[in-house]
């Protein structure tokens, strides 16, 4: 029989082939378990109680300073916690909900999935975040509430975008799956707005393998949402008979998170600081590495705010080139995400967003993790200033105007 650790060696390989195109390649994304997880992990899957227990409590405690908010819901993942603040901002059949197209399409589906029809608002092409003028022209009175995204983690405008949501009267949810530990006017993420929904999945800088956290500013909507994590049931509550529970008075979801993945995220938050210190010091080695560069342009960011850089986004001339050539440097590199608007299910909702065509043409992510060892991190930069070498000359040959007409004319032979 193969040991422990004989099986975790030869899942590490597996993975590995798997993230970084045979172990080769710098990959984009990289799952980060620590070793110290086995123990508890092996605890809690032997002890008897493997679902919604006193770890998921624990866990949700724990997460309450990083978020400055003690209104916190441990979910199964990321998708259930936007589709539940979407049922806790009542949004409902034919509702309008103002969301952007650049994102995972998991910020929009459940959207449909509450019966309600998206408005899209366009975004900022130099930094990928919904526009909050244009989100105020497209408010109507159906609008029920404002999804917006922190592409790669880098905050949008949340002081604009919570004035247009108290104007109308309507919720503003942010969909935060990038930005765990981002900030935004020297608070957190998680404490500026109704909802600020996590995500935990698998290549998270946070990951409890599957999970999310929902947030939310009020102490009843919390409430409400732990009763409809779990199909409306009152888990606290004292029940006569042990399985059969009283009244449910409203219909509910299973979305709630389980004492094996708690222990997951327990662990994971001793190292996640760390985690998030490596990945924005190397986004900061890049901003001053591409500062000057015009093939190669890293997005524009305030310093009123700080991303956790989960993704590091640059917007490249001839991008098709960009991603030929970093592959064949042995990094990987991907847009993410494509706009969702394309996508035949969202074709009701077909709208002009100029800032969207601009940022999706040219935008795509390069490795900017804690994996990155100080050689891969000047490999990467290498690549990206060969690049620039290379585009450079072309770009200022395409920015030359035409040569003068009476030149041209001066050589046609005389009709
Ligand atoms: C922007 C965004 N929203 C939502 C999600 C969905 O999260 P989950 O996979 O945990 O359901 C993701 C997942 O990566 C995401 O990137």
């Amino acid at each position: 029989m193969r040991s422990v650790d004989q099986g975790m060696q030869s899942i590490d390989e597996s993975v590995k082939k798997l993230l970084s195109g045979g172990g080769k390649d710098i990959p984009l994304f990289k799952v980060f378990i620590p070793e110290s997880v086995i123990e508890p992990l092996r605890e809690v899957l032997l002890s008897g109680y493997i679902g919604e227990g006193p770890r998921v409590e624990e866990f949700e405690q724990q997460l309450a300073p990083w978020f400055n908010n003690d209104n916190v819901l441990a979910l199964n993942n990321g998708t259930a916690t936007l589709q539940l603040a979407l049922r806790l901002a009542n949004v409902g059949y034919g509702d309008e909900v103002v969301s952007t197209a650049m994102t995972c399409t998991a910020t929009n589906e459940p959207i449909l999935a509450m019966g309600a029809k998206i408005v899209w608002a366009d975004i900022d092409p130099w930094t990928g975040n919904i526009n909050p003028d244009d989100v105020a022209k497209k408010i109507t009175p159906k609008t029920k509430a404002i999804m917006c995204v922190h592409w790669g983690g880098y905050p949008c405008d949340l002081d604009e975008l919570n004035a247009i949501a108290a104007e109308h009267g309507i919720k503003l949810i942010e969909d935060a799956c990038h930005a765990f530990s981002s900030i935004y006017h020297g608070k957190p993420i998680g404490s500026h707005s109704d909802f600020a929904c996590f995500s935990f999945q698998a290549i998270k800088e946070m990951t409890t393998v599957d999970g999310g956290a929902l947030v939310c500013k009020c102490k009843a909507d919390r409430e409400r949402g732990r009763l409809l994590r779990w199909y409306g049931i009152d888990r606290k509550s004292k029940r006569k008979d042990l399985r059969c529970e009283e009244d449910i008075v409203e219909y509910g979801y299973k979305f709630h998170m389980n004492d094996v993945t708690a222990v997951i995220g327990l662990e994971q938050l001793k190292y996640v600081g760390k985690t998030i210190e490596n990945h924005r010091a190397n986004a900061a080695r890049y901003n001053e590495a591409f500062k000057e560069l015009t093939a190669v342009r890293p997005l524009r960011y305030k310093d009123d705010r700080s991303s956790v850089c989960w993704m590091y986004t640059v917007r490249v001339k001839n991008r098709q080139k960009f991603m030929e050539h970093m592959k064949k440097a042995g990094v990987t590199v991907s847009q993410v995400h494509a706009r969702n608007d394309l996508h035949t299910m969202f074709e009701d909702f077909r709208a002009d967003l100029p800032g969207v065509g601009e940022f999706t043409s040219e935008q795509v992510s390069i490795p900017v993790g804690w994996w990155l060892t100080e050689k891969d991190l000047a490999h990467i930069i290498n690549a990206v200033l060969e690049y620039e070498r290379y585009l450079r000359p072309r770009i200022q040959e395409m920015k030359k105007p035409p040569r003068k007409y009476e030149k041209k004319t001066a050589h046609r032979p005389n009709l």
